[in-house]
């Protein structure tokens, strides 16, 4: 499959765990390309048979359990864009001491179907990614197999 991961990062967590995944879905066949969100266009997502997009959860203007500014930004810039049909899926960090633990993900589903496309499994709730890295990268490996053959 072809496939685009779309992400913005913080502190670095959501990057390294893109990587892992990129390395996991390769090495299982796939091709496999890495954008920031703030960088990818729109109509270029149609050219893959997958989007994943990832995000940590975080503050938003006073508000807790938000995507990433820069998802929030592009989402309101793309409001009106149409993903025809097409599958993706969700990968989001976050921390279960907050109240909103990866609350992220269910802001990106919903734009995701208020766009016309489709979810093609459940998200990830990654937690504390950078404290337990080998823990969560089995989760992401294993994660891999909802969506792809
Ligand atoms: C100010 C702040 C607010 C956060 N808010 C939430 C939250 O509401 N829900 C959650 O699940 N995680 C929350 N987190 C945890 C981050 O999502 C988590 O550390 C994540 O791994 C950061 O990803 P990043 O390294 O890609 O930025 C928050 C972290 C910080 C520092």
């Amino acid at each position: 499959m072809k496939i685009i991961i779309a992400y913005a990062t913080y502190s670095g967590g959501t990057q390294a765990a893109c990587e892992y995944l990129s390395q996991v879905l390769t090495s299982n066949g796939h091709q496999t390309t890495i954008k920031m969100i703030s960088d990818t266009i729109f109509e270029d997502l149609l050219d893959y048979d997958l989007r994943i997009f990832a995000s940590p959860t975080w503050d938003f203007e006073g508000k807790e359990g938000q995507p990433h500014q820069d998802f929030i930004t592009w989402m309101e810039n793309n409001k009106d864009k149409k993903l025809d049909g097409k599958p993706s899926v969700v990968l989001g960090l976050g921390d279960s001491s907050y109240a909103h633990f990866c609350g992220a993900n269910s802001i990106i589903e919903e734009f995701i179907k208020s766009v016309g496309g489709s979810i093609k499994a459940p998200a990830l709730e990654v937690d504390a990614y950078l404290f337990n890295m080998e823990e969560n990268n089995k989760k992401i490996s294993d994660w891999t197999n909802t969506f792809t053959p």
